[in-house]
């Protein structure tokens, strides 16, 4: 058994802020009323430096251990929600209608204040924590935009750890795995042009709709017959636009889609390859391929020694047959990935229970995980700066 009994007593009080956030979603950057709760209970924690408005909405804060001199590590919870309406009859459901708390950002910005309060009481480490909340984790590459604001260098942050939630595993469990852990993710944007005319005479046309349909294929062929079936790649077409009439073929179709890999060889293979199918489809039917590929969040990458010491933290805590160390990698991705590019580091996965999924209308984060993951968050910093 693990020591987690020693955070139970902030469970309440940590379930009062968690149900009050979850009451008051907000989006991207736009985290006015969140950023403001945060900073305020931080600072009824005498905490010891506060900094607001960092990429808009974000907040640093930091705590400065009572043993002595040391290295800050970085603690990172993510504050925004997402544009779904909540499908609940919970008391704590959103009042702000449109908008809900479908990923958990919630109950991570509760986590991270219960082990602030902790933390701020106890103070039973060296050197400081830096307690990292991060806006527009769901859409804005809100971690990037932190890390491109110098938060690394500027609170000398030498480690950083993040956290989330997974409906379907058990409350109290962890998954973690060396190396790659989630997902890259890419997007790509086509139109297919060809030449419209009458659906009666398809002859005189060179249909686009019929090209696409084949190139969509052809994509998923580079998935099944030109990667290592040892490797993850997937390729999601997710728009489609063709014409509105049921007798007109449309002179080009827009499509649209995402590309995830957890190795760099296979990301610039998908860049190359995509257009490269893409445009010997259509040329092959008299077409033409316009493309354009973005690419978004890197892969997240834990960090060997980084990862040592999150399980041996989630082992302390919660005891080692609770802690799966080999998890297999998610193909969803997370702007965690930029922070772990700048920083060593490492992110866990905490058990959420058997709730509706991530994004899902009827998603609600589970109250009972909360002292697991303060707990998580105090023992990573005594683990890492042991007094
Ligand atoms: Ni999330």
């Amino acid at each position: 058994m693990g020591s987690v009994e020693a955070f139970r007593y902030l469970q309440s009080e940590a379930t009062a802020w968690r149900r009050y956030l979850h009451e008051n979603p907000e989006l991207d950057y736009r985290l006015h009323k969140t950023a403001r709760f945060v900073a305020e209970k931080l600072a009824s924690f005498g905490i010891d430096h506060i900094e607001t408005g960092i990429a808009e909405t974000g907040i640093v804060a930091l705590i400065h251990g009572k043993c002595g001199a040391g290295p800050t590590i970085g603690l990172r919870a993510d504050m925004d929600a997402l544009p779904i309406l909540e499908q609940s009859d919970k008391n704590w459901s959103s009042k702000a209608s449109g908008k809900m708390h479908a990923c958990g950002h919630d109950g991570h910005m509760a986590m991270l204040l219960g082990a602030a309060k902790y933390l701020a009481t106890t103070r039973n480490f060296k050197g400081s924590v830096a307690l990292i909340f991060q806006p527009a984790e769901e859409d804005g590459l809100g971690g990037q935009r932190m890390v491109q604001a110098g938060i690394m260098d500027r609170f000398s942050i030498a480690k950083v750890f993040g956290l989330h939630n997974v409906p379907g595993m058990k409350v109290g469990s962890f998954g973690i795995c060396h190396g790659p852990i989630m997902a890259a993710l890419d997007e790509f944007d086509f139109i297919v042009k060809g030449k419209g005319g009458h659906a009666a005479k398809p002859h005189e046309t060179i249909d686009p709709v019929v090209i696409a349909a084949q190139i969509i294929v052809g994509l998923q062929t580079l998935v099944s017959r030109n990667t290592n079936p040892m490797e993850a790649l997937v390729i999601s077409v997710t728009r489609f636009n063709a014409a509105q009439a049921y007798n007109v073929i449309p002179d080009q179709v827009e499509m649209a889609g995402s590309v995830r890999t957890l190795v760099p060889g296979l990301r610039d293979f998908a860049e190359r390859q995509i257009l490269a199918a893409a445009r010997g489809i259509a040329c092959g039917f008299g077409a033409d391929v316009e493309f354009k590929y973005c690419r978004s969040t890197p892969v997240t990458v834990n960090h060997q020694k980084e990862t040592d010491l999150a399980i041996k933290a989630a082992r302390n805590l919660a005891g080692p047959a609770s802690v799966d160390e080999k998890i297999s990698p998610r193909m969803g991705s997370e702007d965690f990935a930029y922070m772990l590019e700048a920083r060593p580091g490492a992110v866990i996965f905490l058990g959420n229970g058997s709730t509706a999924s991530l994004h899902h209308p009827a998603y609600d984060f589970n109250d009972d995980a909360l002292p697991y993951g303060i707990g998580y968050w105090a023992t990573v910093v005594e683990t890492v700066l042991p007094p």
